[in-house]
């Protein structure tokens, strides 16, 4: 039994997410998590919510609400999305927890007594009547270039020219409107990441077997142009984590907190630390994942996140453990993913633009969405949800394929013979060729599944999935029981097995369908197959299981329609 540890990117609190959030990170942690633990490995696997930052602290002035009060409501929201998704995490802790408030100062105090921290006095345009410093994206003007009228102060998105904030006509605050602005010099601490690139090269290069995506972002970020920077840990907000160097305070960085970068990696570890705050243990429980001086030197690390996050994760997060000097457990798998695109454009948040986590099991069973979702994962480039491939998706695999097969079987069984499994004789050719290929396909899906090929995984799972409907098939036991009752009762008895079989396999992927087959074979025995044949008799003659209600149902053609228009616009 090998212990694996697993993280999910670590979603942002202000607002539901969507679908192509979901896919990026959440979804495929937990199908490994949910896989690693099916094998009997010991499972740790945490996420939280992303909880600070200026686009926490507008949501919430938007919302009309206390930034704290704002965090705990979306935080309890996105809770219960996550459990409609059945995202099994170990722990879904906040960032805003007291936990990573100690976390954070003490990174910060090690990289400090590591000489690592520097302090940089900077000019920044400060809002007057929003009583506040204004993040570059936060404040709008003229274009000097092209004469937009909406120009944001760190880029022109109509002409794409970077800009000053100081170089905007008629410069306003974009949260007030306000043009009471001035600019004034304000003190920050830098994380002098420079000192490190080396030690995070090396780090880097030593991951052969990490994905190309992974390793090329993190390379590029490394030594492209003038390659990695010394980067600003620290902002003039009022929502945050305040600076202090460990439990000290730290003088002169009084009213400032830690930049939301900083700390969000870091409450990886806090919500570790939260989940045995939770459950009563001790730090010995959630030290010994972390911490190689107590136990985590045999821990295997994975990180699941989209693309756009690779670099705080190959090089701002490693800087801060390496340069703390602690043995802290580094990441030793990193899996990242593209952009999931919704019918022709892209989703997004801003634009309200694709389906939310909420939309999503309004319509249809979370099983559904993980089905396509899963299949489809944007591995090896960008990919594209449509209705009608959604559509055509779980109809096929889910319905026809394995929803078909388990009607099929049961309600011959409880129609022609009893609601116990009957008994079984010799196998003949048929059974044993089924047998040879369910155990090659066994093994093809769980290679994918060790390498995290998500897709592949899918695919490799529907193939069992088809065996034991072309068995089925040929089998044929309802013509069979004309001439031989004993030899349609070993095809049954088996197919009956073979449902159980599935959950099994299928529970990573579809953890409600699986668990209704489960309870439908009247088992909870959830042993992964290391031996097929003998599997395929596990339940033995005798044995009752129910006829369970359709595991899945068809999208009809109207509904497809129905959905493409209610989710055509933009969410409200
Ligand atoms: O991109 C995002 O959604 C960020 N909130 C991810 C943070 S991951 C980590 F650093 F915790
Ligand atoms: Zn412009």
């Amino acid at each position: 039994m090998a212990r694996i540890l697993i993280t999910s990117a670590i979603p942002y609190i202000n607002g539901i997410k969507h679908l192509g959030n979901l896919v990026g990170s959440q979804l495929p942690a937990d199908l490994f998590a949910r896989y690693a633990r099916g094998r009997g490995h010991e499972v740790m696997f945490i996420c939280a919510t992303d909880e600070h930052g200026t686009p926490a602290e507008l949501a919430a002035a938007k919302a009309g609400q206390p930034v704290a009060e704002y965090c705990a409501e979306m935080h309890a929201v996105q809770a219960e999305l996550a459990n409609g998704f059945r995202l099994s995490f170990d722990h879904f802790g906040r960032s805003s927890s007291t936990r990573n408030h100690a976390l954070t100062q003490h990174f910060a105090g090690k990289l400090y007594d590591a000489g690592l921290i520097e302090e940089v006095s900077e000019k920044q345009v400060f809002s007057i009547d929003d009583n506040r410093f204004l993040p570059d994206r936060y404040i709008t003007g003229t274009c000097p270039n092209c004469g937009n009228t909406s120009a944001r102060g760190d880029q022109c998105e109509e002409c794409t020219k970077q800009l000053d904030p100081t170089d905007l006509i008629n410069p306003r605050s974009s949260i007030s409107g306000s043009t009471n602005l001035e600019v004034r010099e304000t003190k920050h601490l830098y994380l002098k990441q420079r000192n490190l690139r080396d030690k995070l090269r090396d780090w880097i290069k030593s991951k052969k077997d990490w994905p190309l995506l992974t390793t090329s972002i993190a390379l590029k970020w490394l030594d492209d142009g003038d390659g990695l920077q010394d980067r600003g840990i620290t902002r003039d907000l009022h929502w945050g984590i305040p600076v202090r160097r460990g439990a000290a305070p730290w003088p002169g960085m009084e009213g400032k907190v830690f930049y939301v970068w900083f700390d969000a990696p870091i409450e990886y570890i806090a919500g570790t630390a939260e989940w045995a705050d939770a459950h009563g243990r001790p730090d010995a429980d959630w030290q010994r994942w972390w911490r190689t001086d107590m136990g985590a030197e045999d821990v295997t690390y994975y990180q699941f996140m989209g693309k756009d996050n690779v670099p705080f994760h190959t090089l701002s997060f490693p800087a801060t453990i390496l340069g703390s000097g602690e043995p802290w457990k580094l990441v030793d798998y990193l899996k990242s993913f593209n952009y999931l695109n919704y019918d022709g454009g892209q989703f997004s948040t801003s634009q309200g633009r694709g389906v939310f986590m909420d939309q999503a099991l309004s319509i249809l069973p979370s099983d559904y969405w993980r089905w396509w979702l899963l299949s489809h994962a944007p591995e090896s480039a960008d990919s594209e949800f449509t209705w009608e491939n959604f559509q055509a998706s779980v109809n096929k695999d889910l319905a026809d394929v394995l929803g078909n097969l388990v009607s099929r079987v049961t309600k011959f069984c409880a129609s022609k013979f009893s609601g116990e499994v009957p008994a079984a004789g010799e196998y003949g050719a048929r059974e044993e060729e089924l047998i040879a290929a369910l155990s090659s396909g066994l093994e093809a899906y769980q290679s994918a599944m060790d390498k995290i090929q998500v897709r592949r995984g899918a695919e490799e799972l529907r193939a069992l999935w088809v065996l034991g409907n072309e068995y089925l098939q040929s089998a044929a036991p309802w013509s069979v029981i004309k001439t031989d009752e004993a030899q349609a009762k070993t095809i049954i008895a088996l197919s009956l097995n073979l449902i159980r079989l599935y959950a099994i396999l299928s529970r990573p992927f579809i953890p409600d369908a699986a668990e209704a087959m489960m309870a439908a074979m009247k088992c909870d025995d959830w042993t992964w197959p290391s031996d097929i044949a003998a599997d395929l008799r596990r339940l033995p003659a005798g044995h009752s299981f129910d006829v369970p209600e359709n595991l899945f149902r068809k999208i009809t053609d109207e509904e497809r329609a129905a959905w493409a228009a209610k989710f055509s616009g933009k969410r409200d």
